[in-house]
């Protein structure tokens, strides 16, 4: 495993987007018990360096997605803040935030928060055959593109269209972990980066990164190896990347 003395998430060399779907990251911070949310959101597990490793990986990206269980709880944004930062994208030839989706099959969802309000992105809602029409309404009505998927098949055809439509390469998928676990178990996630914070939550039935309907089965995990560990001796943080390398095998 490369070892490197500080965090840069600013310039990664990432795999290629496939033709039906973007090169997918997901990012996440839990604690060294593997919990993902304490008293109902993230606040509270990271800190400010790794909101900082956020944006970097921000910089990379052209969308940014969340489920709408996070969008509730805590908001979604794409905004890249840093002037460093958005002259680096504009160096890139992606000026500005990228673009912010949401994924919601109800349709329940804030409209006054940011992800319906703010000029400083745009952003995307993708919505299903099964959200109330009234509700479909009421969110174009916000001036946010709306984009309706078939049911059945929503996230597959949801990352076919960022690709083919949006021409989306990189994604930056930022939870919640209902949302992860179907990406992981469609096999549609490249990279993950997560942030161990040194906290022990403990408790029953918290969420972790990952879940999911399916009961897990030892040919359906997916396997991952390091790219990097690099520890943060000021906040005890271990920022983790690892890369997808298949699934079902097994390490013994
Ligand atoms: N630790 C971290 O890094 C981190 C990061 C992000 C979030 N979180 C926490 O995670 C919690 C939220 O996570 P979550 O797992 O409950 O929610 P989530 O994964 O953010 O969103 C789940 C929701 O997404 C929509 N969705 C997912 N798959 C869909 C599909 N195939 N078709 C249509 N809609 C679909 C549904 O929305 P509808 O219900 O509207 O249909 C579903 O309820 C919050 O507490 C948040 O603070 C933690």
């Amino acid at each position: 495993m490369p070892g490197t003395t500080r965090s840069d998430y600013t310039r990664l060399n990432l795999p290629r987007a496939r033709d039906d779907r973007p090169c997918v990251l997901v990012n996440m911070v839990t604690s060294l018990d593997g919990k993902a949310v304490i008293e109902g959101t993230e606040r509270g597990l990271g800190s400010a360096a790794d909101a900082r490793l956020m944006q970097e990986l921000r910089s990379n990206v052209d969308m940014v997605l969340n489920g709408a269980g996070t969008l509730r709880a805590s908001g979604s944004s794409s905004r890249v803040d840093d002037a460093d930062l958005l002259a680096l994208r504009a160096e890139r030839g992606t000026p500005g935030s990228p673009l912010a989706a949401v994924l919601s099959g109800s349709g329940d969802l804030p409209l006054e928060r940011p992800f319906f309000t703010s000029a400083a992105f745009d952003a995307v809602v993708y919505l299903t055959e099964r959200t109330p029409q009234k509700r479909v309404e009421a969110i174009a009505a916000t001036g946010r593109r709306v984009v309706m998927l078939e049911a059945g098949d929503e996230v597959r055809s949801m990352l076919r269209h960022m690709r083919r439509e949006l021409a989306v390469g990189v994604l930056l998928v930022e939870g919640g972990p209902r949302l992860n676990g179907e990406l992981f178990e469609l096999g549609a996630v490249d990279e993950l980066f997560l942030t161990l914070s040194p906290l022990v939550v403990g408790g029953h039935h918290l969420p972790t990164a990952v879940e999911g309907a399916r009961a897990p089965a030892l040919d359906t995990v997916t396997r991952l190896e390091p790219l990097s560990a690099v520890p943060n001796p000021e906040t005890g943080e271990l920022y983790l990347r690892y890369r997808v390398s298949g699934r079902g095998a097994l390490m013994r």
